[in-house]
């Protein structure tokens, strides 16, 4: 039998499935168009780069500089040996958590759960006397937000990403997320858009998240309310972690105490 010369894999095979996964989820493969009414009909690269569109088909609409962000932060905290598990808090089709359990499988990560907390009914109507910042929001409106946890499940099962490892806590965050029962998080993403949101989740879960863990703010670009719950928050509590930009919407720090 004669030799077939094989020629050398030049990029690691996790990579190859990691970049794959990430052009699917952001529809970069079939170009889907945007389903929002000020992106215009069709696909736009750059739009989709940074977010800026809402797909009508893809499974996240965090953009790829964003997925770049959660990645490096995960793959991250398992080279490090950073302890805990992964929770995003607004989910939408499920995208951004589909990535990571991805992740976990590429490197064999068997201990650590990913958790996708979401009402799975959209946002909240604005509480304007308790959350000034969210008054006139009108996110909650939106029916293209409202994904329900079955869509998300079955688009798990589509990767064949859904296991004992996938966990869903629904319903508001003022009602789950102080009760979720998460010991420690390696990476916290919260992705809720409003103030109440955002706070209603770093007042839950910021205490849970490791030394060295990384904290990941998907609208503190976009949405004052959001940023102004981030800063009241860092405020109240001293923290003082550098602050730094994914794209002009997203935000990361590693928590140093
Ligand atoms: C912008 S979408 C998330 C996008 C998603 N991370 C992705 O990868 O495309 C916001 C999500 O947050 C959820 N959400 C916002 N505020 C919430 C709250 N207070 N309680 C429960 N779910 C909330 C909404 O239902 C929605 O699914």
């Amino acid at each position: 039998m004669s030799e077939v010369a094989i020629a050398p894999v030049k990029v690691a095979t996790r990579q190859l499935y990691l970049d794959l996964m990430q052009r699917c989820l952001l529809g970069l493969i079939y170009r889907d168009p945007p389903q929002d009414k000020w992106s215009g009909d069709s696909f736009d690269i750059n739009k989709r780069m940074l977010g800026r569109d809402w797909p009508s088909q893809a499974h996240s609409m965090i953009g790829k500089l964003r997925m770049d962000n959660l990645r490096s932060a995960v793959e991250y905290a398992i080279v490090n040996a950073i302890p805990g598990d992964f929770i995003e808090t607004g989910v939408w089709r499920g995208g951004a958590c589909i990535l990571v359990r991805a992740v976990f499988a590429a490197y064999g990560v068997t201990d650590r759960i990913v958790w996708c907390a979401d009402s799975f009914e959209g946002l909240p109507a604005p509480d304007a006397e308790k959350y000034p910042a969210d008054s006139g929001d009108k996110f909650h409106t939106y029916p293209q937000l409202v994904i329900s946890l079955e869509e998300v499940r079955e688009n798990f099962e589509r990767y064949g990403l859904l296991d004992a490892q996938v966990r869903f806590v629904k319903g508001w965050f003022k009602d789950t997320l102080p009760a979720a029962p998460i010991d420690k998080l390696a990476v916290l993403r919260l992705d809720g858009d409003m103030y109440e949101s955002t706070m209603d989740a770093l007042r839950a879960l910021y205490s849970k998240v490791s030394p060295g863990g990384v904290v990941i703010i998907d609208d503190y670009g976009v949405v004052p309310g959001c940023r102004k719950a981030v800063h009241d928050f860092r405020d109240a509590n001293g923290i003082g972690d550098v602050i730094r930009n994914v794209d002009n919407a997203g935000v990361w720090w590693i928590k140093s105490k």
